[in-house]
């Protein structure tokens, strides 16, 4: 046995849920999160780091999962796509904002712009258009033409910002 066909335990918290499989080394996480968990949310485009289409988050951070061993995110907090929901399981604020801004079409872009606009609202909850457009300027779409997908990201807001205005009634 060669050192690459050595395998390893990996465990994670994947969208709250402890998962784990053993993998070889050079496994990557996309092809971990899609062929060992069987979470094909996250797509698989250009396999290097270049259109987006993978990207996750890693302990709340954007992350091209493609370019990442899953060895290398033991013990880590990792949200997808299909995480990015609201506590209900309804869509969650950046999924529902695309869908009422039509911000998809053939979808194959969507789940790494889901992912990357979903973070970055933590960090700007308030951005202007052109913030928005410098938000989801490492991700790529051949489809849309990018309006809406800033006009998503602008409705996220709102909504997100709307639902932190919410009084649960007690
Ligand atoms: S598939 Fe990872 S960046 Fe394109
Ligand atoms: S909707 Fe088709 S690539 Fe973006």
């Amino acid at each position: 046995m060669t050192a690459a066909d050595e395998l390893f335990e990996v465990s994670l918290l994947v969208n709250g849920v402890p998962r784990s499989a053993t993998v070889p080394a050079r496994r990557l996480l996309s092809d971990f999160l899609r062929h060992d968990l069987e979470l094909t949310g996250t797509h698989v485009g250009c396999e290097h780091g270049v259109c987006g289409a993978c990207t996750v988050l890693v302990d709340g951070r954007p992350i091209r999962s493609c370019l990442q061993f899953a060895v290398t995110v033991d013990g880590a907090s990792v949200t997808t796509v299909e995480g990015c929901t609201r506590a209900d399981g309804e869509l969650g604020h950046v999924q529902q904002a695309f869908r009422d801004c039509h911000g998809l079409q053939c979808g194959f872009c969507t789940p790494g712009f889901v992912t990357t606009i979903t973070a970055y609202l933590e960090e700007n909850p308030a951005p202007t258009e052109e913030q928005a457009r410098e938000a989801i300027a490492g991700n790529l779409c051949r489809c849309t033409g990018y309006q809406n997908i800033v006009a998503s990201v602008l409705r996220a807001a709102e909504l997100r910002a709307g639902a932190a205005g919410e009084v649960t009634p007690s």
